[in-house]
């Protein structure tokens, strides 16, 4: 298997550590065998992919085998945000490619530097997105890495863009929505879920995230105090 060095990595804040054992505690009593997940959220900058990203290293953490599949094929911001290159020195592939037929599953799953945490990037950029993940080879894949991995979650576009997020959502044990607070209305949020109600994905619930808005006692560094909140009263 191929690596990855994920090199812009700094420990979560203790109150991030606390909403991930939160988020991961309840998504375990939200289901039998619910263990690929997709993560969504009405616009971009909610804050899918750190989420995607932290609850990665915590179920990874906690000791299970875990995979996170960046599926923003239109705009994906982890080999940048987290500088990750692949320790061979050559070009990722990726989701991209495999659902395009271009590549192999087994050369787009990277083992990361840290242990338990393995990633499968977006690889080339490809024109069309949204037909790949109708196609048989997605539904193939995830039957393959279900069985390979302990806990899978998928970072996603935004469902107010594309309805990529829906359709990947559909062929997931369950779907979580990202809620940037004070960013998005109540209706928005609604119109969402009813789009991932329709396509007949399973809605676990939301993360109200970007919650209070004084400067933190981490000097002003985050925007936020209180990263992030599983609000259980939006649980449908
Ligand atoms: N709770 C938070 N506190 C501070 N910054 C946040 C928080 N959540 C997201 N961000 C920041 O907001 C921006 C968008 O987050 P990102 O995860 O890329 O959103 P999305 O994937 O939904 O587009 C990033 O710069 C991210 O670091
Ligand atoms: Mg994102």
């Amino acid at each position: 298997m191929r690596s990855i060095t994920i090199k812009d990595i700094k420990d979560p804040s203790y109150e991030m550590s606390e909403a991930m054992n939160v988020l991961r505690t309840n998504v375990s009593y939200s289901g039998e065998g619910v263990k690929l997940i997709a993560i969504t959220s009405v616009d971009e900058n909610a804050g899918k992919s750190l989420i995607s990203f932290e609850m990665m290293r915590n179920y990874a953490n906690a000791g299970m085998k875990t995979l996170l599949i960046d599926a923003d094929l239109r705009k994906s911001v982890f080999a940048a945000r987290y500088g990750a290159t692949s320790d061979d020195g050559l070009a990722l592939v990726g989701l991209a490619d495999v659902l395009s037929g271009k590549g192999e599953i087994n050369d787009a799953v990277y083992k990361t530097n840290i242990p338990n945490a393995y990633v499968l990037p977006v690889g080339n950029y490809v024109l069309n997105p949204t037909p790949l993940f109708s196609g048989k080879i997605f539904t193939a894949m995830l039957d393959v890495l279900k069985k390979a991995f302990d806990f899978i979650i998928i970072d996603t576009p935004p469902l107010g863009r594309v309805i990529d997020a829906a359709i990947i959502s559909k062929n997931c044990n369950g779907a979580i929505i990202v809620v940037s607070a004070n960013e998005v209305d109540y209706r928005q949020v609604n119109e969402a879920k009813n789009q991932l109600l329709r396509v007949g994905a399973n809605v676990l619930g939301c993360v109200l995230n970007k919650v209070g808005s004084e400067s933190s006692r981490y000097g002003g560094k985050y925007k936020y105090s209180k990263y992030y909140k599983y609000n259980s009263e939006y649980r449908y």
